[in-house]
């Protein structure tokens, strides 16, 4: 079995790499085929051998001799994100809650604690707060506004200190360069939940995260049809990372690892525009006196001082805290947008709406909310902005 033969096209230019980077011109296609395999045959005996040594030799190097290992697409995958990631290698998993569990079970063990951004995707939450605890493993989540509640918690046990930013659905930006700072002087492991900025907009593993996890789900593949998770790694915690891969089995398949290579293409575009029809829909929204929003709009507030200090864009995903009396309004609200759709995941091209919960939220400790407010989250798609803005204006109508 040979490695790729697919030219990776090297540039400085994040857009130019993605569009012309893994042509295949041993197949004569522009995109790479998608290359299914359970069983890898070899020539010989002497043939496997040879492959199994290189991957020994170098392991970041697309060798496999099994399909769990991967194919020559996902490997692809792989080596397009870790150029864009920066990062000293990219694991991809089925989905990105998957990576988010390779990071977390790469590192902690029974007896260790970890600190936790209060508001993590709730999954995140459930993982930490309740199953680890199964392990004999400790959670304490911080506040992501007062990091003295994460350094004050460090104990000798602390091997992990779990980001992501911005906080889900509440979208609190944290104060990303003290948190490395305090994690290095401790020497714990860093992980980021980089899924709302992508390394478009943020690139964790440069900045000085040892982790960064992107649910590949949202906009990686940007169509709503495929679910996906990547594992960016510096050299630190690779084999870690590799060692705990194999053990669990958690692998992308080869069909939605193509499906996420060709959405990539694209990435920049969409997010451009994400950014584009958020900020004409943040101004409209900012006017409304029941709405307060959560999205770096504002240029005094904290969060936005936080965003603007390392990001170099927002995406399209935006909070809501709305006034109202009772729930039926907020109820009334959503369900009479015509545009958007509502349901989970968000990312892809389409708008979408969707209340949050106290099964979105649950049990968060640093979450302020009054008995009037309640959340509401937006992701704001690549419509017409100014149907969006007409669509939220008939709805908002129904606020009371
Ligand atoms: C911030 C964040 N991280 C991780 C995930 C999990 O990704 P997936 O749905 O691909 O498992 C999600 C999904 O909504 C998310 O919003």
């Amino acid at each position: 079995m040979s490695v790729i033969v697919i030219k990776f096209f090297m540039s400085n230019s994040f857009k130019t790499f993605l569009k012309h980077t893994a042509k295949d011109f041993h197949n004569q296609s522009v995109n790479p085929p998608v290359v299914r395999a359970s069983t890898i045959i070899f020539k010989s005996m002497q043939h496997i051998r040879k492959t199994q040594a290189k991957a020994e030799k170098n392991p970041t190097g697309g060798y496999y001799d099994y399909g769990r290992q991967g194919t020559s697409t996902t490997h692809i995958l792989q080596k397009i994100l870790t150029k864009l990631e920066e990062s000293y290698h990219v694991f991809t998993t089925p989905t990105g809650f998957g990576s988010v569990f390779l990071a977390i079970f790469s590192v902690m063990r029974p007896n260790d604690e970890m600190l936790v951004a209060d508001p993590v995707y709730s999954p995140t939450r459930l993982l930490t707060q309740d199953y680890l605890k199964e392990f004999n493993i400790k959670t304490i989540f911080y506040n992501p506004h007062d990091l003295k509640t994460l350094q004050d918690n460090i104990t000798k046990k602390t091997k992990l200190i779990f980001v992501e930013n911005p906080g889900s659905n509440s979208f609190e930006f944290q104060d990303l360069g003290k948190i490395i700072s305090i994690a290095k002087k401790n020497k714990i492991v860093t992980a980021i939940d980089n899924t709302w900025a992508t390394p478009y907009y943020f690139k964790p593993i440069k900045f000085g995260f040892d982790m960064s996890i992107v649910s590949a789900t949202k906009y990686y593949s940007g169509h709503s049809d495929v679910m996906g998770g990547s594992l960016a790694v510096n050299k630190k915690v690779f084999n870690r990372v590799k060692a705990t891969e194999k053990i669990t089995g958690l692998r992308l398949g080869p069909d939605d690892a193509y499906l996420i290579t060709r959405g990539l293409r694209t990435l920049d575009i969409r997010l451009d525009r994400h950014r584009e029809n958020a900020k004409k829909v943040a101004g409209f929204l900012s006017k409304n006196k029941k709405i307060k929003l959560l999205y770096p709009y504002k240029k005094n507030s904290y969060n936005f001082k936080m965003w603007k200090k390392y990001y170099s864009g927002a995406s399209g995903l935006m909070g809501l805290k709305i006034k109202a009396k009772n729930v039926n309004s907020i109820k009334k609200f959503v369900n009479s947008l015509k545009l958007f759709g509502y349901g989970y995941s968000w990312g892809g091209f389409e708008s979408l709406v969707l209340h949050q919960e106290f099964r979105e939220t649950g049990k968060r400790r640093y979450l302020n909310l009054a008995k009037d407010e309640h959340l509401v989250r937006l992701h704001i798609g690549l419509e017409d902005p100014n149907d969006l803005i007409a669509d939220i204006r008939q709805a908002l109508r129904h606020l009371k």
